[in-house]
């Protein structure tokens, strides 16, 4: 093939370049570099020419590529540096692609014309290049959630057409750079830089009055100092938020000169002094929660709000009476005041406002309530008050009533049934069954506290419904649901459900202009849900998606073009064959010296053809006898019902584990054949890895890559003698959880794995987890099979009782599985230990109002209960949601990604950093004398065989 590829080369070079129309050609080429370093990308992208056979994601205009997007098309892969040859390019959008990682090239500073640069969502990292300056176009740059590092650049300040800069969720740190810097950037109403870590006082400089900013959001990062002066000249000003950093001083007088000001958080900061007359803004949100102000009556000022929905001022040194006067304001929905000294008599008066829902004074020195003649009998809260001290359970308001109903789910039409849809298709509100677009809508600053007001979601939906319509996208329903306030940022997250009308799923253009409109952000919410982002799970529903992502040009689409095509054609696709021809030239290279994985291939027994592999190779048996020193008792390291398990070292010196199948378990040729293509395509980091397969002389193995550390459950156990504290757990899990995401969201098809367990997770050598025997699991998606598989196998313990009773197996089982293995970390309790259910023990024992929940007398003390547990609730809570009865309220894996990562933030560590420590031993005398997995007799109760391997 090479030497056919050379003389076609050979041949172009005698061809006249005169009727070249070099800058297309760039584009072409531009092109065919970015394919070559992604997977995934459309597979019309094959097409001889990308603007005149119409590539999905490409606009042209005059053979010149002006628009590349490719929202939520799962791509993997990095950006190509060639991007650069795209030189008339104007929009740039490759938004949630959360697999597209590595950094964004410096070389992006040639697209001088660029208007719009989206990457939201995606798996960026590294810093943001300096050549950012050179976008002298530039309108947009959304880089919101990935994971860029470093300082914003100076020379971002030169971006004098920027309108929206949105560089939230990542991990920028040092200052905000002004002059040059920020405060040039004279035309953007948006400074969207929240959930990062910024530092340094935010300077005084930032603010002029020739800016006509509308959003400086800058929460959660860590910004001290105080806030200067100047932030009052900013008079366009509707929403700040400064929450979550370390900044101090009294707050300046002048906020009261922003009278466009609708929304205001300062809490959980250091701010001192007293809080300013704010009189006269149009104020509708206000938090100064958790700083420390001097001791103060409640400003008289918040009953001249007229606009006020939400009060929040928790532990703000209030003292005396709560004024009656504040609950008339007309839009009062909340009114949060807890962990004051707020005293005396309660009065919410009889002409309260109708919006009035919650009123939270819990922790105050209230001694008595006036019952208004109307009667305010929505939520009222006065526990850790006088007048519920001794606790009167007779009076509601001395009781905190948890409610674990979600507050808003899109009920369906005409309260049809919903459907009971097959695979990952889900019943829409007309209850259809159909492969939906899903994704979270965050929104940063609601002017809502209240999640239960039905009203706002509807009119959320009608006005995502009118938007599709208007965009003439084939949308028969949207459904939202889950709003949830994420503690952490204040920020309001509800999941929505986008759903096609006509056919079951959407194709590609589709997803484009519907994760376009987010990404672009050319849909706005009604008012009260304010500014916000969209993040989509991976969607892989795309009719007539090619199985096997190719991941580049075949030659022999070339060859073709080039029998068939004018010479003008010859000339564009010329370069595009030699970059292949290089690279082809290095990938034979470094294959060179394998062996013919397909040696002992029967294609006479019925196995239809020889598999098509991606990196594992064929053993003989012969071959594998040799590596396990003929099967040797010495070298069995586990077993289970498929059959026995065994450690093997290839000449090169290679650890692997070999899983050898019973005569009854073996699979038709065909079916093993799948499973081997399947389990080749699949490569993640946190999976284990099949090294090949055997099927020989009438034996069917499976060879993986051997993991040294053994499974969790062992380690966990202390057997393996690993030490195992709360930051290890937390990254074991983050691994797991990682690995299973991309078996559900990524691999193509989705792969359910249906026996997820401790002992299905091994640690290597350096304490990442990898799940293993998803190589079992049942292929999602496939139409020919119907819906998965009725018969009910796992472990008991790990089962999903959804799918128990309803035999029908979705992500959601995985998710419950993981959720009881969540819970074994934070015990070292088997599942199902002297007939007691770990997660009953778990739900029985926990009180959400004390420290760690109260379950110290369940926690395994190996964790390290001397030191902090930080993010332990919150984990805690993350298991108990992913063993929630219906799948339904389950969250999926790539929430329960990003859930732990939260968590680990909040533990102060950095979720991407790998894991630096070995596994170390431990004084096993001192902490493994009488743990729970020491019991020997434990049985496994799998189906599937167990990779239980040991190190020796
Ligand atoms: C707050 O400011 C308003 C208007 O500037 C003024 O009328 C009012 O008296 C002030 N209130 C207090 C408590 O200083």
């Amino acid at each position: 093939m090479g030497q056919r590829t050379q003389l076609i080369l050979l041949l172009l070079l005698f061809i006249p370049y005169f009727v070249m129309e070099s800058t297309a050609s760039d584009d072409y080429n531009g092109l065919l570099s970015v394919k070559d370093e992604l997977m995934n990308t459309p597979p019309n992208w094959v097409r001889p020419d990308p603007c005149g056979s119409k590539w999905d994601g490409i606009v042209c205009n005059n053979s010149r590529v002006t628009s590349l997007q490719l929202q939520s098309m799962n791509l993997s892969g990095r950006l190509s540096r060639e991007i650069e040859s795209l030189s008339e390019l104007q929009i740039l959008d490759l938004s949630y692609n959360k697999y597209l990682t590595g950094p964004l090239p410096p070389s992006i500073g040639s697209l001088k014309k660029l208007v719009t640069l989206n990457l939201i969502g995606c798996g960026f990292s590294g810093s943001i290049p300096d050549t950012i300056g050179n976008l002298q176009q530039l309108t947009t740059l959304s880089l919101t959630n990935n994971s860029f590092s470093g300082p914003i650049p100076a020379s971002i300040g030169i971006l004098s057409n920027l309108y929206w800069l949105d560089l939230a969720v990542n991990q920028l740190n040092g200052p905000i750079p002004v002059s040059p810097g920020l405060d040039n950037l004279l035309h953007a109403k948006h400074f969207h830089l929240e959930s990062n870590k910024f530092s340094g006082e935010i300077p005084p400089q930032l603010f002029s009055s020739n800016m006509i900013l509308l959003h400086l959001i800058l929460n959660g990062n860590n910004l001290s100092g105080s806030i200067p002066e100047t932030i009052g000249s900013v008079q366009t000003l509707e929403v700040i938020r400064f929450d979550r950093n370390s900044l101090s001083g009294t707050l300046p007088s002048n906020l009261s000169n922003l009278v466009y000001l609708n929304e205001l958080y300062l809490s959980n900061n250091k701010f001192t002094g007293s809080i300013p007359n704010l009189t006269g803004l149009s104020l509708t949100y206000v938090d100064m929660s958790n700083n420390s102000f001097t001791v103060s009556d409640m400003p008289p000022w918040f009953s001249t709000l007229q606009s006020l929905a939400t009060l929040v001022m928790e532990n703000t040194q209030l003292q005396g009476p709560v004024p009656s006067s504040i609950f008339s304001l007309p839009n009062l929905q909340t009114v949060t005041l807890r962990n004051n000294n707020l005293s005396g008599t309660l009065d919410i008066g009889t002409s309260y406002s109708s919006k009035l829902q919650l009123v939270d004074l819990q922790n105050n020195s209230i001694v008595h309530e006036v019952y208004s003649a109307g009667g305010y009998n929505k939520n009222l809260i006065l526990v850790h008050n006088p007048i519920c001290n001794p606790p009167d359970a007779t009076k509601s308001y001395c009781a905190v009533s948890q409610s674990n109903t979600p507050p808003y789910s899109t009920p369906s039409n005409h309260s049809c049934p919903p459907a009971q849809c097959t695979s990952d298709q889900i019943s829409s509100p007309n209850c259809q069954c159909a492969y939906a677009y899903s994704g979270t809508l965050v929104f940063r600053a609601p002017n809502f506290l209240d999640l239960g007001i039905s009203s706002y979601y509807l009119e959320l939906q009608s006005t995502l419904m009118q938007r599709f319509k208007d965009c003439s996208l084939p949308v028969d329903s949207v459904s939202l649901r889950n709003p949830i306030k994420d503690s952490s940022t204040m920020n309001l997250n509800l999941s929505l459900d986008v759903f096609p009308s006509g056919q079951d799923h959407f194709n590609r253009t589709e997803i484009l202009n519907i994760g376009s409109l987010f990404s672009s952000h050319t849909f706005t919410p009604p008012t009260g849900f304010g500014s916000y982002y969209f993040l989509a799970n991976p969607y892989g529903y795309y009719a007539g998606i090619s199985t096997e992502s190719k991941k580049s040009l075949s030659i022999g689409v070339i060859i073709g073009a080039v029998a068939g095509f004018t010479i003008l054609l010859l000339l564009l696709v010329l370069a595009g064959v030699y970059v292949y021809a290089l690279r082809q030239k290095r990938r034979a290279e470094s294959a060179s010296g394998q062996l013919n994985p397909f040696a002992h291939w029967d294609p006479n027994n019925g196995s239809g053809g020889i598999p098509q592999l991606k990196g594992a190779r064929s053993f003989s048996f012969e071959e594998l006898k040799k590596y396990t020193n003929k099967f040797s008792e010495a070298n069995s390291i586990g077993s289970g019902g498929y059959g026995k398990v065994y450690r093997g070292i290839l000449p090169a010196g290679q650890l692997i584990a070999i899983k050898r199948a019973h005569t009854e378990s073996m699979q038709g040729g065909v079916e093993f054949k799948t499973e081997i293509e399947l389990l080749s395509r699949v490569h993640h980091k946190n999976l284990v890895s099949l090294v090949g397969f055997c099927f020989d002389q009438g034996e069917q193995m499976l060879v993986y890559e051997y993991v040294p550390n053994g499974t969790l459950m062992d380690g966990l156990s202390g057997k393996s003698g690993i030490r195992l504290d709360w930051i290890r757990r937390l990254k074991v899990a983050l691994g797991a959880a990682r690995g299973l995401a991309y078996l559900h969201e990524l691999a193509n098809p989705p792969i359910i794995h249906r026996d997820i367990k401790s002992t299905n997770i091994l640690l290597d050598e350096r304490l990442n987890a990898k799940v293993a025997d998803f190589g079992l699991s049942k292929l999602m998606g496939d139409a020919e099979s119907g819906h998965v598989t009725t018969q009910v196998k796992g472990t008991m313990g790990y089962l999903d009782p959804e799918y128990y009773t309803t035999q029908q197996l979705t992500e959601k089982s995985d998710v419950y599985g993981f959720g009881v293995v969540l819970l074994e970390l934070i015990t070292a309790r088997m599942p199902i230990e002297r007939g007691k259910y770990i997660v009953m023990v778990v739900q029985t024992a926990m009180d959400r109002t004390k420290v760690l929940y109260n379950l110290h007398e369940i926690l395994d003390p190996a964790i390290g209960l001397q030191t902090s547990l930080k993010g332990l609730e919150k984990f805690v809570d993350l298991a108990m949601r992913c063993v929630e009865e219906s799948g339904a309220n389950r969250p999926t894996m790539g929430m329960v990604v990003k859930e732990i990562e939260n968590i680990m933030e909040l533990a102060g560590l950095n979720p991407n950093a790998e894991s630096a420590t070995t596994s170390e031993s431990y004084d096993i005398n001192k902490e493994n004398s009488h743990h729970p997995y020491s019991n020997e007799g434990f049985e496994y109760s799998g189906v599937y065989p167990t990779s239980k391997i040991e190190p020796q």
